[in-house]
């Protein structure tokens, strides 16, 4: 646990700075790849009138991550068995993550 806390917390920080090995998030980008992977269930946008009604939104998640990005992006990482393995990549996740925060 105390290893993975640190490693979390420099992850945070790099995200944080916008480290050069991986650009930060992009959400322009992020909302083309939600639009793409993510809006057959959820409801990624203003734009969007209909998904599935029993999954969050991303309004929703974006309300309850309150800029805590960390999570969001462990979580589009290893994703919830119901949701299809969509094999992200680091770069993507991280542009989800900027896109799904952009909406608080
Ligand atoms: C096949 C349908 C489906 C697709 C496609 C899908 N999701 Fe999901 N997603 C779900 C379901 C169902 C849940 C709710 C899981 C649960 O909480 O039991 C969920 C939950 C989530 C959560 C967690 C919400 C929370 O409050 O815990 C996030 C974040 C999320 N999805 C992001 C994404 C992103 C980003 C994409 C596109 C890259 C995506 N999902 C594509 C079905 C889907």
């Amino acid at each position: 646990m105390g290893r993975f806390g640190a490693g979390v917390s420099a992850f945070l920080l790099v995200a944080c700075t916008g480290g050069t090995a991986l650009a930060a998030g992009n959400a322009e980008r992020g909302g083309t790849i939600a639009g793409r992977w993510c809006a057959s269930c959820h409801l990624v946008g203003p734009g969007q009138t209909s998904a599935s009604a029993d999954v969050p939104t991303f309004a929703a998640v974006a309300a309850r991550s309150k800029g805590e990005l960390g999570w969001l992006e462990g979580f589009l990482a290893d994703p919830h068995p119901a949701m299809p393995d969509m094999s992200l990549t680091r770069q993507e996740i991280r542009d989800l993550a900027a896109y799904i925060g952009s909406l608080d």
